[in-house]
């Protein structure tokens, strides 16, 4: 159980916490004096005028620094801290820590094993498990796509309609536990600059943004030689690789045409990490159920 491989350490703390506390009662010992004769002044002058006197310290003021040492001593009694010495109670933070899991698991267990032998459909049509699945995707998944799931910049919208790697409940539910990686492979070098420009002329033509038409031609011949094994031949995406539909109005990094040619030139690696080993099972079927929830509201 000790992290140390060797009792060296164990006896370094011992010793040194012995000896810390002799010396607390070597120095209180030390200033332990009672008013003998009358107080005198020590000589000192600062500041033009103070002065120290020699007055012994308060009796209740020492009394607190025998309070501490006292109070150490039990402490060490009782808890661990003198080296290896595990204490009279046996407590320790892993314990405690399995204790509260415990706990829990007695309270909340009950609940999460209903839902999860639930179909995720009736899951996120169930108002207490969209709660659970909500304060569970506050706790882990909010950092990345906000805490209404509308995402920002690289990080996709989980409340729209709009999915790159398909929103049925199990595939949601997949994503979740497995993890994501998209990856968009670099065409600056293939297309050069202007090659690059027209495939992005070409790229906002297909969601009807302002675009060089004749720019957009030229890249119509380039998008179906470099794009169609991801995006499809209709540009609108490919599930299986993460590829996202260019033809609607939903963009993971932006529209503008000079996003859209950095996404082109540089391509884009992008990671949802998987929460199946951390989170568990029960826990991934909530927060695809609330997922789910996001853009499938059951009719009231
Ligand atoms: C570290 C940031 C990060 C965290 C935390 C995170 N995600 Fe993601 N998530 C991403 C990124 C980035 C993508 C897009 C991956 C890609 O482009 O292929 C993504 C994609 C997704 C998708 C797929 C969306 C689609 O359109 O197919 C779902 C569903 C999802 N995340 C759910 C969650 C849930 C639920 C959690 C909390 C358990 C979570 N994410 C936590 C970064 C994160
Ligand atoms: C190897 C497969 C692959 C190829 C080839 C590919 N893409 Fe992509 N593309 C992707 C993936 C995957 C993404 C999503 C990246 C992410 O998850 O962040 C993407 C993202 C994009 C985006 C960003 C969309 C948004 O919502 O912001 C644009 C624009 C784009 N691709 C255009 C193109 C064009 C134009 C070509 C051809 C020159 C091309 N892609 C070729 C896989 C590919």
């Amino acid at each position: 159980m000790a992290d140390f491989v060797s009792g060296f350490w164990n006896m370094y703390v011992m010793v040194l916490v012995g000896l810390s506390l002799l010396f607390c009662l070597f120095i209180l010992m030390s200033n332990n004096k009672r008013e003998t004769g009358p107080v005198e002044l020590h000589g000192h002058v600062w500041d033009e005028t103070l002065q120290e006197w020699n007055n012994p310290l308060p009796r209740w003021w020492l009394y607190l620094f025998w309070i501490t040492v006292i109070f150490s001593l039990v402490y060490l009694a009782i808890y661990p801290g003198f080296g290896n010495v595990k204490g009279a109670l046996n407590w320790s933070s892993v314990g405690q820590y399995e204790a509260e899991m415990q706990k829990a698991d007695a309270m909340y267990g009950p609940k999460f094993a209903k839902f999860q032998s639930m179909d995720l459909a009736a899951v996120a049509a169930d108002p207490e498990a969209q709660g659970m699945g909500q304060r569970l995707f506050l706790t882990y998944c909010a950092q990345c796509h906000g805490s209404d799931a509308r995402g920002a910049k690289g990080f996709p919208n989980l409340a729209n309609q709009d999915w790159q790697w398909g929103g049925d409940p199990e595939t949601i539910k997949a994503t979740i536990a497995g993890g994501r990686m998209g990856v968009m492979t670099p065409f600056g070098a293939a297309l050069g600059a202007e090659g690059v420009k027209d495939v992005a002329n070409y790229v906002r033509s297909l969601s009807g943004l302002a675009h060089d038409s004749l720019r957009a031609q030229r890249g119509a011949d380039l998008f179906q030689q470099n794009c169609v094994a991801c995006h499809g031949a209709d540009a609108k995406g490919m599930a299986a690789l993460g590829a996202p539909n260019l033809t609607d109005n939903v963009w993971l990094y932006g529209s503008s045409e000079a996003v859209i040619t950095e996404t082109i030139t540089n391509g884009r690696m992008n990671r949802m990490p998987g929460f199946g080993d951390f989170l568990g099972e029960a826990k991934v079927h909530l927060l695809a159920a609330y997922v789910y929830g996001l853009s499938n509201q059951p009719a009231k």
